[in-house]
C-alpha cells in the first residue's frame, strides 16, 4: 500500500499568498497506541507511537495583537484579537485553546498569522486534535522564544483540550505527538511521566489501521463519564485505604472487597483498567523480547475488556476485530483510542496485507453498509520544525 507524502510546499505557498511573508513551519504527528487504553487518566501506563500522518502549521508574527487563522482543509478563515478568544466548537478551538493557556500562564505573546493543514483523518481516533495543539504550542514557543521545555508544552496542550475542547483527556496523545521517535514505541508512566523508547522491531509484521468510518459523536461525553466512574471507584477504595490516589494504587482484590459490593458497573470499569495496566507491563516485555505473538494475544484481550467491561467500542469495530481474530496472519487486533468508532489497530504479516484488506473491505461493506479504509502506518518522529 503506497502512502501519500504530505507536500510542505503547499502550506508554505499558501501562507506566502495570504500574508506575504516567510513562515516558520512546524509538523506534529498523530499517534497510534499499541496497548494501554483508557489508562492514562488513571495514572497508569500507555504504549503509543507517533505516525507518518501529521498536522502542519505555517506561522509568523504580526505587528498588532490580532490572530489571523486559515485552515487549508476547510478553506476557512478566522480572525480575532488576542484579548477576545472564544470557544466555537470547531477547529479554531485547538489553536485558540493553546493561546488561551499561554495567556493564563502569563506568557508574553503578540498577534500572529497562522495557516493550518494536515493529513490525519479527523475522527478516526488518531488524535488529530492533539497534533494541532502540539504544532501550535511548538510554533508559538519558537516564534516568541518562550523557552518552554517539551513536557511543559505537552501539559499546556492537554490543558487546552480540557478547557477549550471540553474533553478531560489524559496526557497520552499530546505526549506521543511531541515525544515520538522514528521506529519506536514509547512506554510512558502517566504518574511519574518517566518514559522509555522501545524499538518496534517486528520482522515482517506491519501496523495496519482499519478505519470503520464510524465517527465518534458520543465520544467526548462518554469519555468524561468513564473518567468519573473510575474516580468513583477510587473514592470507594479510599474509604478503606486512605492513601489511594488513583486506580494505579488499586488491586483486583481491593476492587472485589470495596467496589463490587457497592456497584457492579463501576466495578467492571475499574477492573478493566487495573487489568489493562498489568497487561501492558507484560506486553512491553513481549515487545522487548520480540515475542509479537504474545503481544498480539494481549491486544485481543484488551479489546474484549474495552468492548465488554469498559464498553467504549461499537458494533462496527467489534465486527472488524472479530473478523480477523481467527486469521493466522493477524497477530493482534483491537479498537484504538477513546472509542465509539474510529480505527482498529492490527498487527499483520506484511505478505498477507493486500489480500486481507481486499477481503475485509468487501465483507465489511456487506455487513454494515459502510466503506472501510485501510492504512499501513510508519512510525515517525514527534513534533518539530520543518526546514524551509
Ligand atoms: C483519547 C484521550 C487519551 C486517552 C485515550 C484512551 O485518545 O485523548 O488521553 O485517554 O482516549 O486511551
Amino acid at each position: 500500500m503506497e502512502l501519500n507524502k504530505y507536500n510542505i510546499e503547499l502550506i508554505k505557498e499558501n501562507f506566502q499568498q495570504l500574508f506575504g511573508t516567510e513562515p516558520l513551519l512546524v509538523r506534529s504527528p498523530g499517534r497510534i497506541n499499541i496497548i494501554g487504553e483508557h489508562t492514562d487518566y488513571n495514572e497508569g501506563f500507555v504504549l503509543p507511537a507517533a505516525i507518518d500522518k501529521a498536522a502542519y502549521v505555517a506561522v509568523a508574527k504580526r505587528e498588532d495583537n490580532n490572530i489571523h487563522l486559515y485552515a487549508r482543509s476547510f478553506r476557512e478563515e478566522y480572525t480575532c484579537s488576542l484579548t477576545a478568544l472564544s470557544r466555537r466548537k470547531t477547529w479554531t478551538d485547538y489553536v485558540l485553546g493553546v493561546v488561551d493557556q499561554l495567556l493564563i500562564k502569563g506568557h508574553n505573546i503578540t498577534g500572529f498569522n497562522l495557516v493550518l493543514d494536515g493529513d490525519i483523518i479527523i475522527g478516526a481516533g488518531l488524535s488529530s486534535s492533539a497534533a494541532v495543539e502540539c504544532s501550535v504550542i511548538y510554533a508559538l514557543n519558537t516564534l516568541f522564544e518562550l523557552g518552554l521545555p517539551k513536557m511543559e508544552m505537552v501539559k499546556l496542550a492537554q490543558a487546552a483540550e480540557h478547557s477549550f475542547a471540553g474533553v478531560k483527556c489524559g496526557i497520552m496523545d499530546q505526549f506521543a505527538s511531541m515525544f515520538g521517535k522514528k521506529g519506536h514505541a514509547i512506554q510512558l508512566d502517566c504518574r511519574s511521566l518517566e518514559y522509555n523508547y522501545i524499538p518496534l522491531h517486528m520482522e515482517g509484521i506491519s501496523v495496519l489501521l482499519l478505519n470503520s468510518n464510524v465517527s465518534h459523536s458520543l465520544a467526548s461525553s462518554e469519555y468524561n463519564t468513564r473518567r468519573e466512574q473510575c474516580e468513583q471507584g477510587v473514592g470507594w477504595v479510599k474509604e478503606f485505604v486512605p492513601e489511594t490516589v488513583s486506580l494505579r494504587d488499586v488491586t483486583l482484590n481491593m476492587l472485589d472487597r470495596y467496589v463490587l459490593p457497592k456497584d457492579a458497573l463501576i466495578y467492571k470499569r475499574c477492573k478493566y483498567v487495573v487489568e489493562e495496566n498489568i497487561r501492558l507491563q507484560a506486553a512491553c516485555d513481549d515487545l522487548k523480547k520480540g515475542d509479537i505473538h504474545s503481544l498480539g494475544e494481549k491486544m485481543f484481550l484488551t479489546h474484549n475488556g474495552l468492548s465488554k467491561e469498559y464498553e467504549v467500542s461499537c458494533k462496527e469495530i467489534d465486527w472488524l476485530v472479530n473478523y480477523v481474530s481467527n486469521n493466522s496472519a493477524v497477530l493482534g487486533a483491537r479498537m484504538m483510542g477513546g472509542g465509539f468508532g474510529g480505527c482498529s489497530i492490527n498487527l499483520v504479516k506484511e505478505k498477507a496485507i493486500d489480500n486481507l484488506v481486499e477481503d475485509i473491505s468487501k465483507k465489511y461493506k456487506e455487513a454494515t453498509g459502510l466503506t472501510l479504509d485501510a492504512y499501513v502506518v510508519q512510525i515517525e518522529n514527534g513534533t518539530g520544525k520543518m526546514l524551509n
